[in-house]
Formats: C-alpha cells, sequence, structure tokens
C-alpha cells in the first residue's frame, strides 16, 4: 500500500554539521517552492537543552547562511520557520526519549518519517526506544543516514535491529548520490532514449570507468575517516550505487522493487576480489604533503596528527559476471587531495569493425567515448569521429569531436539543486525508489569486505601519493597492464 505523505519528520541531529549544511537548506527550498504538505511539522532534536525560539533561530541562521541570497524569501524562511518544533532528547536517556515519544505522538496528525542524522551506533537504540514509547507503529517510517554499519557484520547487526521496529519497507537508507540531478540524469539518459540500450553491452562497450574525485582532504572529520577509509566511505556506497545504474537491466518501471530487483543483480554479480586477485585488481593510496591548485597543503598523517594505515584512495578493476557485461572491465577510482573535483562516468566503445580510412588517417582513428559528467557540472558528452576540414590529397583526415549537452545551458532557468531536496520529498511523501535496500548495502557490504581482507592480508601499507595528483603510479599501471588509461 503506498505510504500517505508525513504529518511530522522529525530529524534526530538537528543541530548538527549536516542539518546546518544540508537538511535544513533543503527543507528551506521545498518550502520555498511550495512541495512540503501544508500541514507538515518539522520536529528537531538532538541532545542540546534548546527551546523551540533557540532552534528556530539557529534554522534560520543555516538558511541565511547556506542558501544563496537570490534565492531567499522573507515568507519563506517564516514559513518554514512556524512548522517548527524542538524537543531535547539523548537516545542514552530513556526518560528524555519517552518525552519525545509523546511529544510526536501529540504533533503527529497521520504519518511520521524520522531522519536518524546521528552516528550509526544510535539507530537501533533509537529505534528501539520510539518502538517501546509507542511512537514507531504503522504509518511511521525512518530515514537513516550511511554509513550503516563498518562491514557485514556491523550493517547486519543495525539492519536486524531496526526491523525489530521498522519493516523494511518503511526503511530508506539514504545514499545522498542518488538525490543528485545528474545522478537521476544517467537513469533518464539509459531508459528515456532508444539509442543507447542496443549499443549498452560488451558487444559494443570495450571499458567503463567511474571517477569520484575530491580536492578536499578530510576536514575536521579525522577520526571517523581514519577508522573508515576510501573503500567503505565512498565506494561501498556511492560508486557502487553508479555502478549499478550504469550496469543494471532496464527495470519494468521507475518504481522501489523494480529499481532495486535490478541493482541488487548487479550487485550479485561483481566477481569476487579476494586475497588472490586484490595485488593485482586493487591499489590502496594515501596523500602524502603536496599542492591543489598552487597551494599548499599538508599529509593525511599531520591533518590527521599521526601516522596511520588508512587509504585515502582506491583504485580497482572490478567485473560484472553476467551476460551483459561478460569481461567488461569497470575501472573504479576514488580519491581525496585530487587535482580537480570531478564525479564521471565514461563507457569508452570498441573500434570500428573495419577503418575504410588509410593512409594518414589510419592513426586519427579513435573509439568512441560516452562522458557522463554528475560534478561539478552536470555534462554528457558523445565522442565521434569526424573528417577534418580540409583538401588533404593523402585522403581525409579525421578528428575526435564531442557532442556537448551541458545542462546549465540547456536548463538555465533551473537553479542547481541540493541532493537532500528530492531524497526529503520522496521521504516524505512515502516513494523509495531513490534509497537503499538492505540487501544492496548487505551485497556491497560482502563484496567489499572481501576486498579489504585481501587488501590486510598482504599486511601492505597505502601507497603515498602527492597531493594535488591522480593517486599512486600502481593506479595507472592497474589499468595500463590492460592496454588502457583513465581519462584525464
Ligand atoms: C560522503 C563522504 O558520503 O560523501 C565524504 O563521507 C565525501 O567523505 C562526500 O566527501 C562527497 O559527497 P559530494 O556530494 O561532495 O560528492
Amino acid at each position: 500500500m503506498p505510504a500517505a505523505p508525513a504529518s511530522l519528520l522529525t530529524i534526530f541531529g538537528a543541530t548538527g554539521d549536516l542539518a546546518q549544511r544540508m537538511l535544513l537548506p533543503s527543507l528551506y527550498s521545498l518550502q520555498a517552492e511550495g512541495l512540503l504538505p501544508p500541514d507538515l511539522r518539522i520536529l528537531g532534536t538532538a541532545r542540546s537543552e534548546l527551546d523551540r525560539e533557540a532552534f528556530a533561530g539557529q534554522v534560520a541562521n543555516a538558511i541565511a547562511e547556506r542558501v544563496p541570497a537570490a534565492e531567499r524569501n522573507d515568507a519563506a524562511v517564516r514559513g518554514l520557520l512556524d512548522r517548527l518544533d524542538y524537543c531535547p532528547a539523548s537516545v542514552n536517556d530513556d526518560a528524555s526519549m519517552a518525552t519525545l515519544a509523546e511529544r510526536v505522538n501529540a504533533l503527529r496528525n497521520g504519518d511520521v518519517l524520522y531522519h536518524l542524522s546521528t552516528a550509526p551506533r544510535f539507530y537501533v537504540p533509537a529505534c528501539h526506544a520510539l518502538g517501546a514509547h509507542g511512537a514507531a507503529g504503522a504509518g511511521t517510517r525512518v530515514m537513516l543516514e550511511k554509513p550503516i554499519g563498518k562491514n557485514l557484520t556491523s550493517a547486519e547487526a543495525i539492519n536486524d535491529g531496526v526491523a525489530e521496529v521498522f519493516d523494511e519497507d518503511r526503511v530508506y537508507r539514504v545514499d545522498h548520490y542518488l538525490g543528485k540531478e545528474g545522478v537521476q540524469n544517467l537513469i533518464a539518459l539509459r531508459f528515456g532514449n532508444a539509442l543507447f540500450e542496443p549499443q549498452w553491452n560488451a558487444r559494443h562497450i570495450e571499458q567503463v570507468q567511474i571517477t569520484v574525485a575530491e580536492t578536499v582532504g578530510v576536514e575536521g572529520r579525522g577520526d571517523y575517516y581514519d577508522d573508515s577509509g576510501a573503500l567503505r566511505d565512498m565506494l561501498q556506497n556511492h560508486l557502487l550505487q553508479l555502478l549499478c545504474l550504469v550496469a543494471m537491466e532496464p527495470p519494468a518501471q521507475f518504481e522501489p522493487t523494480a529499481m532495486r530487483n535490478e541493482k541488487i543483480k548487479v550487485l550479485r554479480s561483481l566477481r569476487a576480489i579476494g586475497r588472490d586477485e586484490v595485488a593485482t585488481e586493487f591499489v590502496a593510496g594515501q596523500y602524502g604533503a603536496g599542492a591543489i591548485d598552487g597551494v599548499a597543503v599538508p599529509s593525511y598523517a599531520a591533518e590527521l596528527g599521526r601516522a596511520s594505515s588508512t587509504e585515502t584512495f582506491v583504485a580497482m578493476r572490478a567485473h560484472v559476471d553476467n551476460w551483459r557485461w561478460s569481461g567488461v572491465p569497470f575501472y573504479l577510482r576514488t580519491g581525496k587531495r585530487m587535482p580537480s573535483r570531478c564525479t564521471e562516468i565514461y563507457l569508452q566503445f570498441r573500434k570500428v569493425p573495419h577503418s575504410i580510412f588509410g593512409g594518414a588517417a589510419a592513426g586519427d582513428m579513435r573509439p568512441n567515448g560516452l562522458l557522463i559528467r554528475l560534478q561539478p557540472e552536470e555534462r554528457i558528452e558523445l565522442q565521434l569521429m569526424s573528417k577534418t576540414p580540409g583538401l588533404d590529397r593523402s585522403g581525409l583526415r579525421l578528428s575526435q569531436v564531442a557532442l556537448d549537452l551541458d545542462f546549465h545551458t540547456e536548463f538555465a532557468a533551473s537553479r542547481k539543486r541540493l541532493a537532500y531536496e528530492r531524497l526529503y520529498l520522496d521521504a516524505i511523501e512515502g516513494n523509495g525508489t531513490l534509497f537503499v535496500r538492505r540487501d544492496e548495502t548487505e551485497a556491497a557490504w560482502q563484496w567489499v569486505d572481501a576486498i579489504l581482507d585481501g587488501w590486510r592480508a598482504g599486511a601492505t601499507m597505502p601507497r603515498l601519493y602527492p597531493a594535488g595528483t591522480w593517486g599512486p603510479s600502481a593506479a595507472v599501471s592497474l589499468i595500463e597492464r590492460n592496454g588502457q588509461s583513465w581519462r584525464e
């Protein structure tokens, strides 16, 4: 049965960093566009002993700081502030959770959406407390932030604990990449065009690359990050979700079960990279001191304040062992302190079966490529061969040219959205299509656990790379062994 729109959104961690940076500005935008249900109340909760006014003040500040001036208007700010309530609570203090549950039940006028924007260790106790105090029955659902655990065992423990209170169809696991406009555009590109599908397979595609590069270091999150590393922090979730969207079969419909049934098949088709394969299929790196855009930046160890064996970069060659993708390498890489911020997917097509162009043009030939750029700009580029203008006597000359679709130019009137605008709108309305199902999270952990185990068993340290470079040279060797190279 489709869920009803929420009448109450309860945000745990409402005074935290994610709330200030992303959640509250996203709610503001939904308010400004008139997309929130008219009667929706928003209840913030955190340990801080604030009253409603103080919390509303924080929300107003977050909007003033984070929402561009051109998008702010007083009526919309007031409209959002009028929806707010606040109730201090600590998951470790049962009496405060009982008070919170009472507030929830007093404020709700229909469905309730909880958003646990806290450390994952609080997910199960928070759900249990809501259940025990009568605030988690029918008509309630829960949104969980990543990471769901740090390996399969801990993910299962969280999922089991949450499932004791919320059935799976009431659990909305966030991977904020799925809320990004560019990521949904990948779905539109694949399934809204007849052109690509016949080519979208091993017969026509030579290799796929997925890169998520960041220029930032670990910022103030050293403690979390050092316990996690790039493989768990980025690859287990964001990169694997992108891989699923690239590799999945067409779902029958754009709806939660059909989409997730296809994604899980991809995850289950990933060839295991374990102890025997890790040395040739996987590279881990850690940034040393270097420079980005001419500005000197410290090493990871210096930012952290101690030596560490945590990886800030990973690159790997993955395979999706099924009919569609048999033999096609999927190169994945992600890292911090790379030379530029960029998230992109690149599909390289196979060469023409026979070139009719002899002479000089023979050396001009390049395979076609499809570049789907998700960040910082949203762009789709189809790389084609074209005649080089001129009257060359020795035959045609060819050049690679790009059919370029830049979304900011094409859709100049639409503003750049935060991923949480989409995610909140969907969760409030009870649509789980862009959220991650339990089996997906666990299959991803199972695959990643084997890699980590293989890597650790080799007792190798991550290879150092200077900040501001594309990772250790071993990442280049990894792809060059197949006669290919990273798109840069
Ligand atoms: C988060 C990771 O999930 O994604 C961060 O924990 C990372 O380490 C961030 O910086 C990247 O997200 P985005 O939206 O900036 O690409």
